[in-house]
């Protein structure tokens, strides 16, 4: 199972239902919001500052528009860079507000939580599987353990066991990466910018129930075995460093690039980072290029619209970039180069 269905879980425990109402960030991916549309429950957006941070002024007028009770609130950990949630944490006490808190970007396990993470929410919600090799994770922490008296989970059949097991026997297949293909990242560049860029179809959808990615039977299931030897068997330290140095390899290399700025250029100590948040100028062309280019990059693009303008402007100009421990030396210098060169990169330029 993954961290979505440790969500349903939270929000169900919190009372969100069709009674009742459910605040989350205005910059989210579909899944925060899938198991909410599952209880049926009022969804509502509250807006974050630029560092994404709640804005504790702007969630008093959300409160104020809401007419059915307000059950809980989510509030998420970025990228790995913990918030302080202590203001918001008061704010929820204050009015009978459970406060659920979005460990899933956090190296947060049952064997390490980072530090900061995980002591202000009533319920504590993470993704393991983001941080290590292995196919699914997710968990559901409280601080009053009695709060979970009665959760139980059935564990996964025995063909998806030997599918997670098989994966992490194989270990990861990344591309293997030569100079040829870094020499060849002007030539694709200049290539790809003579053709016209074709936009996706961006268009706003009215859903009031969950994403293909949710399944509601999925709620009681448990983690693979697979998955959880994997998580509690990492070398934890060394994975961290690793994470931090490609995130200040992407912070280094982009430094002095034109178009872009890294959202949180100085990494706190201590913290594992999930992903190295690039904001970009012109999502067009460099995000088509980027892709065209075989850039692993995300963005949250499927994003439900508020009225917050950080949202609304990360929405397609901040793209997720990887920084996963296990990727090689030539593949954080094809990637690191790709990207700086792409965003330089003027269209009719000649190599
Ligand atoms: C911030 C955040 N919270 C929660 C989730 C849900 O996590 P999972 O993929 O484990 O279901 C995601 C998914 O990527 C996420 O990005």
């Amino acid at each position: 199972m993954h961290g979505r269905y440790a969500l349903a879980e939270a929000y169900r425990l919190a009372g969100v239902d069709r009674n009742s109402a459910f605040l989350a960030p205005a910059y989210h991916c579909v899944t925060m919001l899938d198991p909410a549309l599952a209880l049926e429950g009022e969804v509502h957006l509250y807006p974050l500052r630029a560092d994404l941070a709640p804005d504790p002024v702007a969630l008093d007028k959300v409160l104020g528009t809401v007419r059915k009770p307000v059950k809980a609130l989510l509030a998420t950990h970025y990228f790995g860079i913990a918030q302080d949630f202590t203001t918001l944490r008061q704010w929820c006490a204050e009015r009978d507000i459970v406060l659920i808190e979005d460990c899933s970007h956090v190296l947060f396990t049952e064997q390490f939580q980072a530090s900061g993470t995980g002591s202000h929410g009533r319920f504590v919600v993470s993704s393991p599987y983001k941080f290590f090799a292995c196919d699914d994770g997710g968990l559901l922490h409280s601080a009053d353990a009695r709060l979970l008296d009665g959760l139980a989970t059935e564990s996964a059949p025995l063909s998806d066991e030997l599918r997670g097991l098989k994966r992490v026997l194989e270990g990861s297949r990344s591309p293997t990466l030569t100079t040829s293909d870094i020499a060849s990242i002007d030539r694709q560049l200049v290539s790809l910018s003579a053709k016209p860029v074709v936009p996706g179809k961006d268009a706003i959808t009215e859903r009031s129930v969950p994403s293909s990615c949710y399944s509601a039977a999925l709620t009681a299931r448990a983690s693979l075995r697979s998955s959880r030897f994997v998580v509690a068997h990492s070398p934890l330290n060394d994975n961290i460093l690793r994470r931090r140095a490609n995130y200040d390899r992407w912070v280094e290399s982009l430094a002095s690039v034109p178009n872009c700025h890294a959202l949180f250029p100085v990494l706190p100590r201590d913290c594992a980072p999930y992903m190295f948040p690039l904001h970009i100028d012109h999502p067009d062309p460099h995000f088509y290029w980027l892709k065209h280019l075989g850039v692993p990059i995300w963005r949250w693009d499927e994003m439900a619209d508020s009225g917050c303008p950080i949202a609304r402007e990360y929405r397609l100009h901040l793209l997720h970039l990887p920084c996963h421990q296990a990727l090689t030396e030539d593949q954080m210098t094809w990637m690191t180069t790709a990207v700086a060169r792409t965003l330089q990169h003027v269209a009719g330029a000649v190599p």
